[in-house]
């Protein structure tokens, strides 16, 4: 078997077409729906993803700006910043690149945000949202996942997903996210004994543990949906995922590539959070 690749970044294209309608339509009540992105530090990593989270904006018609803070900001001068943007009405979307410097509060930064302005999703209600059906936001690399799915055909319901990694941005809003669709979840984390016999069982193995490579074809079922959240830069400076691509592509049913894959959804799905987030202020205010 070879698997089918799946591929993101013509999904990703796809929809973000689809969203100059619905800013089309904002301009029509004189909506234009805006993103502030705030960066502390000179995390390099940080710059690039926030420098493409800014383009993608502009090619949609979302206006955007990043606010770049010196790494010695101190909790009340970058809380102050969010209740200032909290208050402004052209901004729908804010947005605090992590990580953060140690010395920055991040739980208190993520919960002064607006919940109805978390269009990264990281927000307590939110969070707390997934559990109770109730959020108004998705985090964005997995909601960028179940769209994958939901576009490739692929059922969820009653399919047993073992999710590598139990990170707060990926790992557990994924698995809430796939129960909410009634399928079966197991997490597995760094601590966890022979990852192997989880992974195996998997008919839809999703990981995102940060570690390239980790996934070897003899820990995946055959026939299984193998999707690899893992965005690794090799010391060669090539880009690489958490799963041996080449191996596990003659196991698996379908399989996403890194680069190409899960990434341009990430981007995708925050867009569609500003946008919505504009949807939903016009609607209340109409
Ligand atoms: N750092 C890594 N991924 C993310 C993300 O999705 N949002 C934010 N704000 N920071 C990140």
């Amino acid at each position: 078997m070879t698997a089918k690749i799946i591929d993101g970044l013509a999904l990703a294209k796809a929809m973000r077409t689809g969203f100059a309608d619905r800013v089309g339509a904002l301009a029509r009540h004189g909506v234009t729906p805006g993103l502030a992105v705030l960066l502390v530090g000179e995390d390099p990593a940080s710059a690039v993803y926030v420098g493409r989270k800014i383009k993608a904006c502009s090619a949609v018609g979302i206006r955007s700006f990043a606010e770049h803070l010196p790494v010695s900001v101190g909790n009340a001068e970058l809380l102050g910043r969010i209740v200032e943007l909290n208050a402004d009405p052209d901004m729908h979307g804010i947005l605090v690149q992590l990580p953060l410097p140690p010395h920055i509060d991040m739980p208190r930064v993520l919960e002064t945000i607006s919940a109805e302005k978390d269009v990264d999703g990281f927000h307590l209600y939110n969070v707390g949202g997934l559990v109770t059906g109730s959020t108004v936001f998705s985090p964005c690399t997995p909601y960028g996942v179940v769209k994958l799915l939901e576009h490739e055909g692929i059922p969820v319901e009653g399919q047993n997903v073992v999710i590598v990694g139990a990170s707060n941005i990926v790992g557990k809003p994924m698995a809430l996210m796939l129960m909410a669709r009634d399928a079966t979840v197991s997490i597995c984390h760094a601590k966890t004994r022979d990852l192997a016999q989880y992974t195996i069982l998997a008919d839809i193995l999703v990981v995102a543990a940060g570690v390239p490579g980790l996934i070897v074809p003899q820990m995946v079922k055959q026939g299984a949906v193998v999707i690899d959240v893992g965005i690794n830069r090799l010391p060669d400076g090539r880009i690489t995922g958490d799963v041996d691509f080449e191996g596990v592509r003659r196991k698996a049913a379908a399989i996403t590539p890194v680069p190409g894959g899960v990434g341009p959804m990430t981007v995708t799905m925050l867009l569609e959070n500003t946008i919505k987030s504009a949807e939903r202020r016009l609607a209340l205010a109409s």
